[in-house]
C-alpha cells in the first residue's frame, strides 16, 4: 500500500493503490482495466446502471471495509466504531433530509436505514418487518415488469409468502388499477407492493394507498429504479403514500451498489431489527460511507439538473427508437427507461441484445407485457439514460444513439458491427466516462 496524499494537517490518506494490485495480482488488475475500457469504449444503456463519482469510489475503496460494526450508531456490538458511526450518522441525516416531504403541516419526517447490502436484501427486510410467512402479498407480475422479490417462486418472496400478481392492461400497457383493487378485495393481501424493474411510466401512489387502506394492507414501494429521479425532484415522491420505501443505491441515484430503506418514523424499530439482526450481520461500512457521499451529491442543486436531463434524454431516446420502427411500450416514457417492442422488426430481444453488444452498445433483452416469446428470448429491449446522461450526453446525442441501435438491431449477419463499434467509440469519445487525467 502506498501513501496517496495529505487530507488535512498531518493526516495522510492510505487508499486503493492500483500499482500494488497490478504488481501483486496482474490477472485481477487486468479485469479491472478491461472493465474500465469497456465502460469507456461503449454505450452503457442498461437502465439499472450508472457511473459513480470518484468520491463515491474513494469511500468504497477505503479502509472502512475492514470494520465490523453490527448494530447501529451508538449501539454497536463491537468496539472501535467511532469513525464508522460518524459515516452512518451523516448518511442517515442526509437521507432523512433528502426524502422528507412537505406536508400540509410542514416537513414530514422519515427514518432511513442505510445498511441493506442490496435491493433484494432491503426487500427481504421490508417483508420481515411487515408480514408473516404465508401471508398474501399483492405485487406486479414478473413478466409485466415486477421484480423477482415481488413474488417469484424462485425467490424467498414466492417461496415463503403467498404471491398474488397484478398486471398491466393490454390496451394501454399501464397498471390495471381495476384489477389491483379486485385482487385486493378478493385476496385481502397483508402488503401491496408498487414499483417495478421495467415500467416506464409514473406510478399512481395515491391510488395504491387508497386500495391498501381499503383492505388494511401495508403499502411498500420498491423504488429501486426511479428513486434517483425522486431525489432529483424530476418525478413525484412515493414517500407521502408508502409505509416503507425500499430501493437500490446504484441506479439513477448514482451511489455504490447497495440497498436502502426509508420508512415512517413509527416503523423505524421494526425496519432496523428486520435488517439487523434478522436478515443481515455486519454492515458494509465502506458501502454505507459511499452511500452517504452519494446522498450528499443528491442534495446538491446539480443533481436536480441531472435528474431532469435523464428524463429528457430517456424521452428523446424513446422517440428516436420509435422513429426507427421500435414501438415504445405504453407509447413512451416518463422516467429514465423505455421498453421497446421489436416484433414489427421481426428481431427477438435476445438477438437485438447480442447484435448491439457486437457494436459496443450494452443494453438488455426484456419481456414486454403479454410477450409471446419465452423470457430468455423476449420480444423487447430495455434502455435507460442514467449513465449516458452522467457522461454528459444530451437529447441530440440520443438521436444518434437511437440510429446506432437501429442499425445494430437490424445487422443480422454482423457485417456492420465493426463500423458501428467505431461510430460508438467516436460518439463516447466526445463525452468520456471516467475521463483520463490530462497527460495520462
Ligand atoms: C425494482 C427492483 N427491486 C429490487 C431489485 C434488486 O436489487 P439488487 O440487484 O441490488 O438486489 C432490483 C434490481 O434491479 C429492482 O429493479
Amino acid at each position: 500500500m502506498s501513501q496517496r496524499g495529505s487530507v488535512s494537517g498531518d493526516a495522510t490518506f492510505w487508499g486503493p493503490d492500483f500499482a500494488a494490485l497490478a504488481e501483486q495480482d496482474p490477472q485481477i488488475a487486468d479485469v479491472v482495466v478491461g472493465e474500465l475500457d469497456r465502460l469507456r469504449g461503449g454505450l452503457q444503456l442498461i437502465a439499472s446502471e450508472n457511473f459513480t463519482s470518484p468520491a463515491v469510489l474513494a469511500a468504497l475503496g477505503s479502509t472502512l471495509s475492514n470494520k465490523y460494526a453490527e448494530g447501529y450508531p451508538g449501539r454497536r456490538y463491537y468496539g472501535g466504531c467511532q469513525q464508522v458511526d460518524r459515516a452512518e450518522e451523516i448518511g442517515i441525516a442526509r437521507a432523512e433530509e433528502l426524502f422528507a416531504v412537505d406536508g400540509p403541516d410542514g416537513r414530514v419526517a422519515v427514518h432511513a436505514n442505510l445498511q441493506p447490502h442490496s435491493g433484494a436484501s432491503a426487500n427481504l427486510a421490508a417483508y420481515a418487518a411487515l408480514v408473516q410467512p404465508g401471508d398474501p402479498v399483492l405485487a406486479m407480475s414478473l413478466p409485466h415488469g415486477g421484480h423477482l422479490t415481488h413474488g417469484a417462486k424462485v425467490s424467498f418472496s414466492g417461496r415463503w409468502f403467498t404471491p398474488v400478481a397484478y398486471t398491466v392492461r393490454r390496451d394501454t400497457e399501464l397498471i390495471d388499477f381495476d384489477e389491483v383493487r379486485d385482487l385486493a378485495l378478493q385476496h385481502r393481501p397483508k402488503m401491496i407492493i408498487a414499483g417495478a424493474t421495467a415500467y416506464p411510466r409514473l406510478i399512481d401512489f395515491a391510488r395504491f394507498r387508497e386500495i391498501a387502506d381499503e383492505v388494511g394492507a401495508w403499502l411498500m414501494v420498491d423504488a429501486a429504479h426511479f428513486i434517483g429521479l425522486v431525489a432529483g425532484h424530476a418525478i413525484p415522491s412515493p414517500v407521502p403514500y408508502a409505509d416503507v420505501v425500499t430501493f437500490t443505491t446504484h441506479k439513477v441515484l448514482r451511489g455504490p451498489r447497495g440497498g436502502m430503506i426509508i420508512c415512517r418514523p413509527e416503523l423505524a424499530a421494526r425496519i432496523d431489527k428486520a435488517v439487523f439482526p434478522f436478515s443481515q450481520g455486519g454492515p458494509l461500512m465502506h458501502a454505507v460511507a459511499a452511500k452517504a457521499v452519494a446522498l450528499g451529491e443528491c442534495l446538491r442543486p446539480e443533481f436536480r439538473d441531472y435528474a431532469a436531463a435523464v428524463v429528457a434524454n430517456s424521452k428523446a431516446l424513446a422517440d428516436g427508437l420509435a422513429a426507427e420502427g421500435m414501438r415504445p411500450v405504453s407509447g413512451g416514457t416518463d422516467t429514465h427507461l423505455a421498453l421497446l417492442d421489436l416484433q414489427e422488426l421481426d428481431v427477438t430481444g435476445a438477438a437485438a441484445e447480442s447484435r448491439c453488444d457486437a457494436a459496443r452498445i450494452t443494453l438488455n433483452k426484456n419481456a414486454i407485457p403479454y410477450d409471446p416469446a419465452p423470457p430468455m428470448t423476449a420480444s423487447g429491449i430495455r434502455v435507460g439514460a442514467a449513465a449516458v446522461t452522467t457522461q454528459g450526453m444530451s437529447e441530440s446525442d440520443m438521436k444518434d444513439v437511437a440510429a446506432l441501435i437501429s442499425r445494430a438491431v437490424r445487422d443480422a449477419d454482423g457485417s456492420e458491427a465493426g463500423d458501428l463499434a467505431a461510430a460508438v467509440s467516436a460518439l463516447v469519445a466526445r463525452h468520456p466516462a471516467y475521463p483520463r487525467p490530462a497527460g495520462g
